[in-house]
C-alpha cells in the first residue's frame, strides 16, 4: 500500500507549522546527525529521496554539491520547496524514479523510507544508481519505536507520566496503522537485522550506523527530548558502494 499522507490537507497543515517552529524531533536530533554523515559534498551528483520542502537539498547545495535531485511524492511539500538551478524536483514516488546505473556519488533520504512498502527492491536499485565509491546515508524510524502494531509504546501512569516503553510485535515485520495527527498513517517496520542486511545483500558496506541522541541544550526547548535517552526514535546508516 503506498499512502500520500504529507498531501491530506490537515496532517500538511499540521506538519508546516510544526516544522516552520524549528521546535522538532528533526531539528535537534535527526537532522543534525544525519548531516553530520555526509560524505565530502563538493562537486558530487545527489539523490535525495522523500526530500519535502527541499531544505536538506539546499544544504547539500551550500555545501559544494553539484547538482541535487529531490523526489517526493507529496505536491504540498514540493510546493514548499525553492527553486534553484542547481536543484531538479521529481514529483513522485520514489518507488517509479527511474535513474541510469551509476548516474548519483550520493543517495540520501530523510526520514521518509518507513513510508516504502518494498525495502529489498529499493535497496536494489539504490545500489545500481549509485557510482563506485558513492554512498547511501538515509535516516528512518528506529526499529524499536515502528515495532508495536499501533506504534503507541509508552506506558504511562494514571498522572501521564511515562512510565516504560513497551516492545512488542518486534519480529513481525510489514505494515503498521498509526495515529500522528490524523487516523490510519500507514508505515513500515523492519527490523534492524533487515535494514542492515538489505544493504549488505545489494553489497553495500556499512560505514556507520548512529542512534542519534539530542544536541546539546535541545532539551530546555523541548523537555520532552528526555525521552530519547530511555527509547530512540531514529536510526542513521552511512553506506558505500565499493569501488
Ligand atoms: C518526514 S518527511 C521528511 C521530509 C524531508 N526529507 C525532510 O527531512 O525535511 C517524509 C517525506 O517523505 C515523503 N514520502 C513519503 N512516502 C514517499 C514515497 N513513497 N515516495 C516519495 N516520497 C515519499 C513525504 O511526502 C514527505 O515529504
Amino acid at each position: 500500500m503506498r499512502q500520500n499522507i504529507y498531501d491530506d490537507p490537515e496532517f500538511f497543515e499540521y506538519y508546516h507549522r510544526l516544522r516552520s517552529t524549528g521546535i522538532t524531533y528533526n531539528d535537534f536530533v535527526e537532522q543534525p546527525a544525519l548531516m553530520g554523515m555526509l560524505p565530502e559534498l563538493q562537486d558530487r551528483q545527489v539523490l535525495d529521496m522523500g526530500c519535502g520542502s527541499g531544505q536538506l537539498a539546499a544544504y547539500m547545495i551550500g555545501q559544494g554539491a553539484a547538482h541535487v535531485t529531490g523526489a517526493d511524492i507529496s505536491a504540498r511539500m514540493l510546493s514548499l520547496a525553492a527553486e534553484h538551478p542547481k536543484i531538479r524536483y521529481i514529483h513522485g514516488p520514489m518507488e517509479e524514479l527511474d535513474f541510469a546505473a551509476e548516474s548519483f556519488d550520493l543517495i540520501v533520504s530523510s526520514l521518509a523510507f518507513h513510508y516504502v512498502e518494498d525495502y529489498e527492491a529499493l535497496m536494489d536499485r539504490i545500489a545500481r544508481w549509485l557510482h563506485p565509491g558513492g554512498h547511501l546515508v538515509f535516516s528512518t524510524e528506529h526499529p524499536v519505536t515502528t515495532a508495536k502494531l499501533d506504534m503507541d509504546g509508552w506506558v504511562e501512569d494514571q498522572q501521564g507520566q511515562r512510565l516504560h516503553y513497551a516492545l512488542d510485535n518486534y519480529s513481525e515485520e510489514g505494515i503498521r496503522h498509526t495515529r500522528w495527527v490524523v487516523e490510519d498513517v500507514v508505515k513500515y517496520h523492519r527490523t534492524l537485522s533487515t535494514l542492515l542486511n538489505g544493504m549488505i545483500r545489494h553489497g553495500l558496506q556499512i560505514e556507520q550506523v548512529n542512534e542519534p541522541e539530542p544536541i546539546p541544550g535541545a532539551v530546555d526547548k523541548m523537555p520532552t527530548l528526555v525521552h530519547e535517552w530511555r527509547k530512540p526514535s531514529f536510526i542513521i546508516f552511512r553506506a558505500v558502494k565499493p569501488v
